[in-house]
């Protein structure tokens, strides 16, 4: 019998209880291998990007779009909060997907689109800013908010790998886009929180 369609066996064997529960169970395990797997690649990616964050030393002259020192560090604020408000947006328009936000009208289909649109537009947004950040200083633990900062980057581009292969998948458990969503904005927090906001607040942090 084909492995895929373990419920005709059922039928025609008299089997009941095989035609009912076996299909659940294929599903089930074939979710949890997904899960896996996007789990193993968010590891593999983050532990990638920190192994060569830690060999490689930091040049601190490097450039982002033509500026330097000081200049980097504002331009790398700003963008970092624009990166924010596209994480709050795209929250709020996957609240609206999941009808969890009290609007009266149905999410259109366009709702769709555009969380796509700002997610892929926020991940190229932030690839400038963390090159940056992985050629002028590398993978730093000098201080907490360094380490968590640094640690917070290399994890969000893991979060991002697994977030798309799980779209990709059918079949998942209700909870996985939801967490590997929240999980992706809540990175964004991190990073934005532990950076731009320090520079802003006079390279003081609260709370760390
Ligand atoms: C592989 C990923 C990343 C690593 C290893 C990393 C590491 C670092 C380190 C070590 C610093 C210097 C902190 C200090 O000494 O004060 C820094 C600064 C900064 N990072 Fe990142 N970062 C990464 C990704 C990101 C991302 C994705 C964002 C924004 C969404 C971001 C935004 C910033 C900003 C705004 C600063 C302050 C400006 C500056 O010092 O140049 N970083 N990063």
């Amino acid at each position: 019998m084909a492995a895929g369609r373990p419920g005709r066996r059922g039928r025609f064997d008299g089997n009941m209880e095989n035609a009912m529960t076996r299909p659940t169970a294929t599903g089930r395990r074939s979710a949890a291998a997904r899960l896996a797997g996007a789990c193993l690649l968010a590891g593999g990616v983050a532990v990638a990007l920190y192994v060569v964050g830690r060999v490689h030393t930091p040049d601190y002259n490097f450039s982002l779009l033509g500026q330097v020192g000081l200049g980097a560090v504002t331009l790398k604020s700003t963008l970092a909060t624009i990166a924010v408000g596209m994480a709050a947006l795209n929250v709020l328009l996957a609240l609206w997907m999941y009808r969890k936000l009290p609007v009266v009208t149905s999410p259109p289909r366009q709702v769709r689109l555009a969380h796509r649109t700002v997610g892929f537009a926020l991940f190229a947004l932030t690839v400038p800013i963390a090159v940056h950040c992985l050629i002028a200083y590398g993978v730093q633990l000098t201080s907490t908010r360094v380490t968590v900062h640094s640690v917070a980057g290399c994890f969000f581009y893991g979060a991002f790998a697994a977030k798309v292969l799980l779209v990709q998948s059918k079949r998942l458990p209700g909870w996985a886009l939801p967490v590997a969503g929240g999980t992706l904005a809540l990175l964004v927090g991190v990073l934005w929180y532990t950076s731009a906001l320090w520079y802003y607040n006079g390279y003081r942090l609260p709370g760390l």
